[in-house]
């Protein structure tokens, strides 16, 4: 499939995990990618296996001016926007006792004002074109309120309930919002937290057994961010091998 020919998407966190495969399956299928990382190299690296005109963008998401200039030069680079994947996030492993009020601004500073920030700028981009894909990462942790990461699953019950706002507020420029609920899924990040004990218990409560992979929630965000999905707005698809059904 080509669904994203001609289309300029920007990918938080695109430089491991999720938001490296999912950057990859939209180049894959025809896009400009903008890979945006707080780790440069890394969304530099991204961009270059995607080849073509993609291109990364060292940004920290919780940063306004290093987001107002990103997407500066997605304007003057690519001259529009057609798809953005709020994938950058802070995945942390702190017991309640340890959670301090650092820690609960560290996460929220980059999960929550970082989503605000990219999708007000990258609203403002897509707007001019009225067209344009929103869809940002939750987490299926906001239904089973998974321990050692409360400040984390305020974060994505935020991601979620923006998600529904943010989409009636596009509405009338044509774009969507959506969110996705990944379940545990094995990538960098959480190899490098406790979580990465966790995969047994959670394929317990699996309809389907295995563990999670970022090639198996690649499918929902591209259905997501493509043109058919056009009629779907404000909605959250849990990805998770059916841990969670609501
Ligand atoms: N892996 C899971 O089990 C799981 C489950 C549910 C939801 N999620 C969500 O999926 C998304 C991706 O998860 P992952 O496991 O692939 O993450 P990861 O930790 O492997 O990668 C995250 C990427 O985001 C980047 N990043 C972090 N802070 C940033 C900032 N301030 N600005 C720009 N980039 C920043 C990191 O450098 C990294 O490349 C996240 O939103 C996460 O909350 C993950």
């Amino acid at each position: 499939m080509r669904r994203f020919e001609g289309r300029v998407a920007v990918v938080s966190g695109a430089a491991q995990g999720m938001g490296r495969a999912v950057a990859e399956r939209l180049g894959q299928e025809g896009a400009t990618v903008v890979a945006v990382d707080i780790n440069g190299d890394g969304a530099n690296a991204a961009a270059k296996a995607i080849g073509g005109k993609s291109f990364g963008v060292a940004c920290d998401i919780g940063d306004e001016d290093a987001v107002a200039k990103l997407f500066q030069s997605v304007a003057s680079k690519c001259g529009k926007l057609d798809v953005l994947v709020n994938n950058a996030a802070i995945v942390p492993f702190v017991k309640w006792d340890e959670l301090t009020f650092k820690e609960w601004r560290r996460v929220l500073r980059v999960n929550l004002d970082g989503l605000y920030l990219m999708c007000r700028a990258g609203s403002d981009l897509m707007r001019k074109n009225n067209y344009g894909r929103i869809v940002n990462f939750s987490s299926n942790s906001i239904f089973a309120g998974t321990p050692n990461m409360a400040h984390y699953v305020a974060s994505k019950g935020g991601v979620l309930t923006f998600t529904r706002a943010l989409a009636t507020e596009l509405g009338g420029y044509k774009i969507t919002v959506n969110s996705v609920c990944p379940g545990l899924t094995d990538t960098e990040g959480v190899q490098q937290t406790p979580h990465k004990e966790a995969f047994g218990f959670v394929e317990m409560l699996q309809a389907i057994k295995g563990v999670g992979k970022p090639t198996d929630i690649v499918p929902a965000v591209a259905f997501l961010a493509s043109e058919e999905a056009h009629w779907i707005t404000g909605q959250a698809l849990a990805v998770d091998a059916g841990m969670v059904r609501w």
